[in-house]
């Protein structure tokens, strides 16, 4: 296995929990933390160094400056706008200045790896860097409806007592209220979920309950950091593994699904590149009418985002 550098832009609680899962996968060779807040960027790597003292391989956690990132392969961009628990809507107005700030000068410096974004907004965000950056939209990535499947699935494998692993169900559209599960293709082991249910279950209260799962945690908690950790780590392994894996990710569409000039969660193969393939599905009425009104919701932050 090949190892390299990761950049977490915004050393929150979303960028310090990634750190520290990243530091146990323990595929990375440098963790490089960049935050505004030196203090408590000082403190999340001392911490997390102590944590790596256990680890059999070496991790270096650095502390850089986001132009700082020449030999970096995937930046993540996870910084707050202090409004995490309001309307994604709000959080717009915060996040894209912040990522407007950073990004220019990081292509500036030379970057050449992959922007894996959790940012929210997150399509409009992830779309936006893809402007700001100018780079092939391969290398733009958004985390999107990767999370809400990988609930979808948890609830479900609770329900059907059957692991989360083995449940090939999964959500598009919008990381935000948008989303839907697309039941007409998922299945366990190729069996329709329909057909394979003898419990009755109520697909979609199942399907609005992995929805609301980021707001319910947030209320309580103040911020989702475990779920979206290990989904950014998931994410960077499978770019780094080479790992040709189908993820319901947020990407920029060039012509996919008849669309274009816009970021939106779809399936889609990972390779050591970044996004190599987006698949395309046949959606029956129901859904084609959801991904349109997610496009449409998607189109609305996007033509807010500073020109
Ligand atoms: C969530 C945040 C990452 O859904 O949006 O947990």
């Amino acid at each position: 296995m090949k190892l390299r550098k990761i950049m977490i832009i915004g050393v929150g609680n979303v960028g310090s929990t990634t750190a520290y899962t990243l530091v146990n996968r323990g595929f990375c060779e440098e963790i490089a933390l960049v935050d505004l807040n030196k203090e408590l960027v000082y403190g999340h790597q001392q911490d997390l160094l102590d944590a790596a003292a256990y680890r059999q391989n070496m991790v270096k956690i650095s502390l850089r400056e986001a132009n700082d990132c020449a030999d970096i392969d995937i930046a993540i961009i996870c910084v707050t706008s202090g409004l995490a628990q309001k309307s994604r809507a709000e959080e717009l107005i915060g996040t894209s200045k912040i990522v407007a700030n950073i990004v220019p000068g990081m292509m500036k410096n030379g970057f050449k790896g992959i922007f894996l974004i959790a940012t929210n907004p997150c399509d409009a965000i992830t779309y936006y860097v893809w402007k700001l950056s100018g780079l092939p939209r391969h290398r733009v990535l958004g985390t999107g409806v990767w999370l809400d499947t990988v609930r979808l699935r948890r609830i479900l494998g609770e329900k059907m007592d059957i692991g989360p692993q083995s449940i090939d169900a999964f959500i598009v559209g919008e990381h935000g209220d948008s989303q839907f599960p697309v039941w007409s293709h998922s299945s366990i082991y190729g069996i329709n979920l329909n057909q394979l249910d003898k419990m009755h279950l109520n697909f979609d209260e199942l399907g609005d309950k992995a929805r609301k799962m980021g707001f319910e945690i947030a209320n309580r908690k103040h911020c989702t950091e475990y779920g979206i950790g290990s989904t950014i780590a998931e994410i960077c392994q499978h770019i780094m593994t080479n790992s040709h894996r189908a993820l319901a990710l947020s990407c920029v569409l060039k012509g996919e699904y008849g669309y274009n000039e816009i970021a939106i969660g779809v399936p889609a193969i990972l390779d050591q590149h970044g996004v190599k393939k987006i698949i395309e599905l046949d959606f029956n009425t129901q859904e084609q009418q959801r991904f349109e009104n997610s496009i449409n919701v998607i189109k609305g932050y996007i033509q807010q985002l500073p020109k």
